[in-house]
């Protein structure tokens, strides 16, 4: 019964319009263009020679303006195209700009193009163009502009590049490079863009001839892996206006003329590397200069005021997480544009001027965790945008003033930790007040009952001072999320709502308050039953919720066991390879028998590993086929997934009954069956690759594959390894092959279910990628203790993430949880996956990081010098209360 299947090689197609050769008019060329270009949406209807629109009016076609009217310029960005890119359109002889940025084009880069003679301008950007850049790349030498950003190009940059001597920009940013640089910058002496960003696999250098670029205007290198030093070349770069080195792991110190040399910059940016020394002196003498970040390094010393106070311009000035001392340069505060001063983390002393009241566009102030031994001064109060002023942990005393809140846009501060005395002010003008944390400093004197009119006022934290008097009753009109008023001399009845709903702890350390559940109960107090009601009824729902979620559980994996039921497993077959595979479905089914089965099958079907006429091992999974209408779609869209982390589908065949889906194979298996051996035993190391692979993988399918995907069946069975333990994502987005329906009774009936899946799948009709990111924590919880994400404990079955929960809260608990058969001088990195995991698997969606942000965390933790990273940390003791 079984048919052949046909091969649908995608490289094949290339050839074919190198045939059509004959001259034709500009019109007949564009709809040959037009005839090998898939266009969904129909944006092209113009082009056609049934109208009488002339073809330099037709969609993004731009004609020189001269009587012989050549076509110029091809514009069509944007309108989700797909097919191929035919040379047949470098038979206009006139075309200079070729534009298909934005649209669906999944192939190589087209190198036949360099055939069209006058292209000065060809931008692919955001793509899905594949492949390495080849060495002939030196074709397109007449090139002036190249944009291959944002599509799936991997491996090094080839030295062939270096001809392409026209460039004026060369855009490769946010692409899968990798390797080193070749030094061939010298010869892009017209350059003025450079853009070599986020290729996260990109380690090397920065090339040193890069220097030489003086009329380079744009160079942007950041969240790469450049390493080493900024070359002292960079003097050279004299036209400079934008540099970003930021989310590198560069050493060493800012070359020290490098500032004084740049006197076109409008934006300077090496943070986030693990730079050094002393504050890059100069940088002002750019007069223009917008942005100024040097955060999370290791600068230090001390920030001369005469070498910030010519930045008449500076906007956002960013320094926190390094280790500067010394004072804080004054002139900053009253520089006329500054909106945005981030300081905190550091050594900083100083005082905060009254000329503050300049600063009239300052939005943001953060300097926490410093010296400063400073009043809070009456300009302060007259900054009229400040929206956020934070500066716990210093030395601030004195009273708080008056108008300190007056900004009409006031939104957050945080005082807390200081030394501050007298009252807390009447504060009436700030209404925006979402956040006031005035913690421990010595505030004397009552709660203003006027807090209760700043309507969105939602965390107060006065705790720890020596505030006296009761506790207001109009607080009670606030939708408070946090009300901490612990160790102060509050005395009286707190009020109800107060008391029924936030712990007990927050009101602790007042031994004048009275009220249910306090150490004294207030005089006349009968109000605790309704308490007591309200906790039943809560606890009843809940039951009822349990019930019905086991019911439809149980539902679910009746209805899968009647459908498991395999009718026949012939008839008529469909095949769509995406690899040369020389394989019939009849070779397949007869291979696939119990000897060629691995592990006890999934859910959806089995996995046979099968032997290729040709000697090759692929793996084929057997799916039911639900009768979903645009399976071919679907697969093919999954298909054309190209990332190092997840599984390539070499093709696929279809019945009616059966879908095969045929991978490529790898020979170490799932980590799922590594963790359950009992001699389990992977260094650290190959765990955090395993880590940020699979995080990677994830990210990219979230974030940048078009269109997004969701995984929705992460776990270790689903992570694949490859002879490095590289690791593969499989199994991924089938709910897209079988069907939502199908899917969920599938997922549903697994026994595993619940450990993998996020506490909100239950109630939630959608999938997140927040549902992706909580598997992810759970796999990553695995790898941190060892554990199976299921385990038996003395008859109990117990999943990780409650078992690791219940341990931290324990003493040393963090330390008990991690893996003992790995040695302690991992403990450091593994203790900071464990903080991520468990910021992952928050019970909270909204509280999970991305997938982008667990990767930027993980690849941190893989050095043994962390980062400075406090902001990180701070938010994950808060998480782990939860
Ligand atoms: C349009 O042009 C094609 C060739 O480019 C030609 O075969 C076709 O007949 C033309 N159609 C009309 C309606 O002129
Ligand atoms: C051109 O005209 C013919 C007949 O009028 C019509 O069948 C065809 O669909 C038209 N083609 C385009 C591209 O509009
Ligand atoms: C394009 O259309 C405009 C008006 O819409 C017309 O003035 C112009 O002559 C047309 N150009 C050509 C080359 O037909
Ligand atoms: C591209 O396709 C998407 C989804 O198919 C659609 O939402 C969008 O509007 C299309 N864009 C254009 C410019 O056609
Ligand atoms: C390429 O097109 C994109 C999308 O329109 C645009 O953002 C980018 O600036 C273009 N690149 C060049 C080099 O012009
Ligand atoms: C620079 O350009 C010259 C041609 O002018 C070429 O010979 C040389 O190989 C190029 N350098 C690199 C490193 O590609
Ligand atoms: C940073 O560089 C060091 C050596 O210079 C290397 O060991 C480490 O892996 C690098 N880290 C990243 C995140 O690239
Ligand atoms: C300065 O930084 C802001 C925010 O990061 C950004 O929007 C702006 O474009 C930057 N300005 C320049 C000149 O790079
Ligand atoms: C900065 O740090 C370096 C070592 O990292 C040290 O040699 C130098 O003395 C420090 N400078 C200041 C001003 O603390
Ligand atoms: C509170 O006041 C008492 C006496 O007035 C004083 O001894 C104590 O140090 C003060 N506590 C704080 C935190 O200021």
């Amino acid at each position: 019964m079984a048919t052949t299947c046909t091969f649908t090689l995608f490289l094949s197609l290339t050839f074919s319009f190198f045939i059509l050769s004959c001259a034709s008019s500009e019109a007949d060329i564009l709809l040959t263009f037009k005839a090998s270009i898939q266009d969904p949406m129909n944006h092209l209807s113009s082009w056609s020679n049934n109208t009488s629109t002339h073809h330099c009016n037709w969609t993004g076609v731009t004609c020189t303006a001269s009587l012989s009217s050549t076509i110029f310029s091809l514009n069509l960005q944007s309108l989700n195209f797909s097919g191929e890119i035919s040379s047949s359109i470098c038979k206009l002889p006139s075309l200079t700009h070729l534009n298909l940025a934005g649209n669906l084009f999944n192939q190589p880069i087209p190198l036949h193009l360099s055939q069209c003679g006058s292209l000065e301008t060809l931008n692919l950007s955001n793509n899905l163009i594949w492949g390495t850049i080849p060495d002939q790349i030196s074709q397109f030498g007449s090139l002036r502009a190249l944009d291959f950003s944002r599509n799936h190009l991997e491996g090094k940059i080839p030295e062939g590049i270096g001809s392409l001597k026209n460039l004026q920009v060369l855009n490769l940013g946010s692409n899968l490079l990798s390797g080193s640089i070749p030094l061939v910058f010298a010869n892009f002496t017209e350059l003025i863009v450079l853009d070599l960003s986020q290729n996260a696999f990109l380690i090397s250098e920065i090339p040193s001839d890069i220097g030489k670029l003086y009329k380079l205007e744009k160079l942007l290198l950041q969240s790469s892996g450049f390493y080493g030093s900024i070359p002292e070349t960079f003097v050279g770069l004299v036209g400079l206006a934008i540099l970003d080195l930021s989310q590198n792991n560069l050493t060493g110190g800012v070359p020290q003329k490098l500032g004084f040399s740049f006197t076109n910059l409008l934006s300077f940016d090496v943070s986030q590397n693990k730079l050094s020394g002393s504050f890059p002196n100069g940088v002002c003498n750019a007069k223009g200069l917008i942005n100024l970040s040097l955060y999370t390094n290791f600068f230090n010393g001390s920030i001369p005021n005469n070498s910030i106070t010519d930045c008449l311009n500076l906007d956002r000035f960013q320094v926190q997480n390094n280790v500067f001392s010394g004072d804080f340069p004054n002139g900053l505060w009253s520089l006329p544009k500054i909106k945005l001063i981030r300081a905190e983390n550091n050594r900083f002393s100083g005082e905060i001027p009254d000329t503050i009241s300049l600063a009239a566009q300052l939005e943001q102030v953060q300097i926490d965790n410093n010296s400063f031994t400073s009043k809070i001064p009456q300009g302060f109060g007259m900054v009229r945008s400040l929206y956020r002023f934070s500066a716990s942990l210093n030395g601030l005393y004195g009273e708080i003033p008056p108008n300190f809140c007056d900004s009409p846009v006031m939104s957050i501060i945080n005082l807390s930790h200081n030394s501050l005395s007298g009252r807390i002010p009447e504060l009436k003008k700030c209404k925006k007040l979402v956040s006031l944390s005035l913690a421990d400093n010595s505030l004397v004197g009552e709660i203003p009952s006027s807090l209760a009119e700043l309507p969105v006022l939602t965390y107060l934290d006065l705790s720890e001072n020596n505030i006296t008097g009761s506790i207001p009753q109009e607080l009670q009109n606030l939708k408070l999320a946090l009300f901490n008023v612990s160790f102060n001399r509050l005395s009286g009845r707190v009020p109800f709502s107060l008391i029924s709903g936030l712990p007990a702890s927050f009101l602790q350390g007042n031994p004048g308050l009275c009220g249910p559940g306090l150490p004294n109960s207030c005089s006349d107090d009968n109000q605790s039953h309704k308490m007591v009601g309200l906790s039943k009824l809560v606890s009843a729902l809940i039951s009822i919720a349990l019930a019905v979620g086991i019911l439809i559980i149980v539902a679910g994996i009746y209805v899968m066991r009647r459908y498991t039921k395999w009718k026949s497993q012939m008839g008529i077959w469909r095949s769509i390879f995406f690899y040369p595979l020389r394989v019939t479905e009849h070779d397949l089914i007869v291979a696939m028998d119990e000897k060629s089965a691995v592990g006890n099958g999934g859910v959806f079907g089995r996995v046979y590993i099968v032997s290729l006429p040709s000697g090759e091992l692929v793996a084929v999974k057997k799916i039911l086929n639900f009768g979903s209408q645009s399976l071919r779609a679907e697969i093919k869209t999954l298909a054309k997934i190209r990332h190092k982390n997840i599984i390539k589908i070499l093709g696929f065949c279809h019945s009616d009954d059966a879908i095969f889906l045929i991978y490529e194979y790898l020979q170490k298996g799932s980590l799922g069956d590594l963790i359950c051996r009992p001699d389990f035993e992977l260094p650290w190391s190959v765990r955090l690759k395993i880590a940020i692979g699979v995080a990677q993988g994830l990210a990219y399918l979230h974030k940048d594959y078009v269109p997004h995907i969701l995984h929705r069946d992460v776990k270790s069975r689903n992570i694949l390894l490859d002879s490095d333990f590289e690791p593969k994502l499989t199994d991924l987005a089938l709910d897209r092959i079988v069907g939502e329906t199908a899917f969920q009774s599938s997922l549903a009936s697994e026994s595993s279910f619940s450990c993998y899946t996020a506490p909100e799948y239950g109630y939630s009709k959608k999938a997140t990628e927040q549902m992706d990111t909580y598997s992810f924590g759970v796999v990553l919880l695995e790898l941190v203790t060892g554990r199976q994400a299921e385990q038996t404990e003395s008859g109990d079955s117990l999943d990780v993430v409650k078992w690791v929960r219940r341990k931290i809260n324990i003493t040393n608990g963090a330390l008990q949880v991690l893996d003992s058969k790995i040695s302690d001088n991992s403990q450091h990195e593994m203790l900071g996956a464990l903080e991520i995991a468990l910021r992952c698997t928050s019970v909270m969606p909204e509280k999970r990081p991305s997938m982008t942000e667990v990767v930027r965390a993980l690849r941190s933790l893989d050095s043994k010098t962390s980062l400075p990273n406090i902001e990180f940390s701070t938010d994950v003791q808060h998480q782990s209360e939860l």
